[in-house]
């Protein structure tokens, strides 16, 4: 069963670990994470975007089949299935397809709607308990080929957003989605120590996980950080696993061009990621 990811977190938060949401897109990934997940004992987070979702074919779609492998594959550690940078509509229309958490990105607006916004999803969201993320300070990243460098959130902005009973605050820190430009100046410890002393034991969620180095990742996590995302890592070790078996002509002896086959080094690639991550974060054995 889903549960919501306000548990998992607070707990991660006071055992200074952290739990990983990574991102699905069909299948193959979500059900390598829902494996890895139960293997190494660890509670996860599956992601999904909102253009993630229409992929799969919908909202109703994407619960039916996590469901549907929680049950088939007897998952039984804690899994929460949570709409990534959500919009207010987008918000409203996972709530009622059956996720059990949901992010406003609200960051785009000035701060007085994305106040006014979260404080409604704040709401809407625990009435059906789910879990809410906000976000302060805009994560860069690639948009028309020009990578945009991360914002650092306002401290007291992020403590306002806080306040307004959300479970966990993304809160820009210098980090971006993507792989990091050369000139990247790391992450912003000083903004995000500064976060955490204002909003006290909330979590912290640091998005744009992927090519962070794993010293900076610790750092994160001992100064409040309780959920980080990874999506492009898992796309690139998808992507580079297929290539190479259909580049070594796989796909097209015997049987190989089955998508089964065609599909099941990606799959392994995305486990291997799972599994580097979730040691790096120190969730296994936490479920
Ligand atoms: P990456 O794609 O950089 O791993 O970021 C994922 C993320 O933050 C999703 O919200």
């Amino acid at each position: 069963m889903l549960v919501s990811a306000t548990e998992m977190l607070k707990k991660a938060k006071a055992g200074h670990y952290a739990v990983g949401q990574f991102n699905i897109n069909n299948l193959e990934w979500t059900k390598s994470i829902l494996l890895t997940a139960q293997e190494l004992n660890s509670p996860v987070i599956l992601g999904v975007s909102e253009g993630a979702g229409k992929y799969m074919g919908g909202y109703h779609a994407v619960v039916g089949m996590v469901n549907g492998l929680l049950q088939d594959l007897n998952i039984t550690v804690p899994v929460a299935l949570h709409l990534d940078h959500g919009s207010f509509e987008g918000c409203y229309k996972c709530i009622e397809a059956g996720f059990s958490s949901i992010m406003f990105d609200g960051s785009h607006y000035a701060i007085d709607e994305n106040v006014a916004k979260t404080t409604e999803l704040v709401k809407a969201a625990h009435d059906k308990g789910l879990s809410i993320e906000a976000e302060v300070g805009s994560i860069g990243g690639e948009e028309d080929g020009v990578v945009g460098m991360g914002e650092c959130a306002d401290p007291n902005e992020c403590k306002a957003i806080a306040d307004l009973g959300i479970d966990f605050l993304a809160a820009g820190i210098g980090n971006i989605h993507g792989k990091y430009p050369e000139n990247w100046k790391g992450l912003s410890f000083e903004t995000l120590d500064a976060v955490q002393q204002k909003t006290g034991d909330m979590p912290l969620v640091l998005h744009g996980g992927t090519g962070i180095p794993a010293d900076m990742i610790k750092k994160a996590i001992s100064l409040g950080v309780a959920k980080i995302n990874v999506n492009t890592e898992c796309q690139l070790a998808f992507a580079a696993a297929t290539r190479k078996y259909v580049e070594e002509g796989k796909d097209l002896q015997g049987k190989g061009f089955d998508p089964r086959k065609l599909l099941a080094p990606g799959a392994e690639a995305i486990k291997a990621t799972v599994k580097d991550k979730m040691e790096l974060f120190g969730s296994v054995g936490q479920a």
